[in-house]
């Protein structure tokens, strides 16, 4: 189904036709492996990261997808995802310094003209998920301009992610809830809530000025959180979309995250997912 068909089903005119991955870091957390390969170009089961991507957002209808690179992954995403891929027209934007993912998204603007809002997936998370694009399409149906996926996490892992903050105390995991603000990456005693941003963001165009003034915050970098989190205080509507029962986010930034993001889907393969289980029974 395409996004307009999907966009008409739901009631939303022809909100976010486009998806940002950013996908420009130096991978460094997996080194010497990222030397030779960009992180998103790593296998994960049968299909690279950024394929499983691909899948997704073609799943939740999604017909344009702006990659944002380095200077120095381009030319290695553009060979192997051209113009074209998957059914979905792929465009390339620079990020030439490494100043954060809300310095990723202001480096695609000159792709946004026109849009009224639109999707970032981080290029470095894959789902599973019964469907590839449900996570995605949940988001969409939301109705709200903002539409962050949020997963519960442990007290001790909530310093490593943005947090949102939900309207009413007691978010819940059954369905999605309505959030005010966002904190990144706080300490445990600060954090407004347990649930995490789980790398799918649905914005409105409105964050692109945001992102033009807001000033380097957690890590020295621009950060994509701290411009969300002002359209928020400022009274943009804002929707928490948590993952269901079943559905996992990846992160293939770390071996012990990549081995694990590996080990998933490796094992969920129709073909030999049922014998790699009885080889790693064995192993252990
Ligand atoms: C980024 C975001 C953070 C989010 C995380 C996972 O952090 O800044 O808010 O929770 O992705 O989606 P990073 O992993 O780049 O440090």
């Amino acid at each position: 189904m395409s996004l307009s068909e999907i966009a008409s089903r739901d009631g939303l005119g022809n909100r976010a036709r486009t998806a940002l991955v950013p996908a420009a870091g130096w991978g460094t957390r997996l080194r010497p492996l990222s030397d030779t390969l960009p992180k998103e170009m790593l296998p994960v089961g049968r299909r690279i990261v950024l394929e499983r991507i691909l899948d997704e957002l073609s799943g939740a209808g999604f017909e344009r997808v702006v990659f944002v690179v380095s200077p120095a992954k381009e030319p290695i995403l553009k060979s192997r995802f051209g113009s074209k891929s998957e059914g979905i027209a792929i465009e390339y934007a620079l990020q030439p310094e490494m100043r954060g993912l809300g310095d990723a998204v202001l480096c695609a603007a000159p792709h946004l003209s026109g849009e009224s809002g639109f999707l970032v997936a981080l290029g470095d998370a894959v789902f599973v998920e019964a469907t590839p694009g449900a996570l995605v399409s949940r988001l969409l149906a939301a109705e709200s301009p903002l539409a962050i996926a949020v997963q519960r996490v442990a007290r001790e892992k909530l310093s490593r992610y943005g947090i949102v903050k939900p309207t009413d105390a007691g978010g819940t995991s059954e369905g999605a809830f309505s959030i005010c603000g966002l904190v990144e990456k706080p300490s445990p005693d600060e954090a407004p809530s347990e649930f995490a941003v789980a790398a799918r963001y649905l914005v409105p165009a409105t964050v692109l000025e945001e992102l033009k003034s807001v000033r380097p915050g957690k890590g020295g970098e621009i950060q994509l959180t701290d411009a969300l989190a002002a359209l928020l205080t400022a009274g943009t509507p804002g929707a928490a979309v948590p993952l269901l029962p079943g559905e996992a986010r990846h992160d293939i930034g770390s071996f012990e995250t990549y081995y694990q993001a590996f080990a998933a889907f490796a094992l969920a393969d129709p073909e030999h997912g049922a014998s790699l289980r009885r080889y790693l029974e064995e192993l252990i």
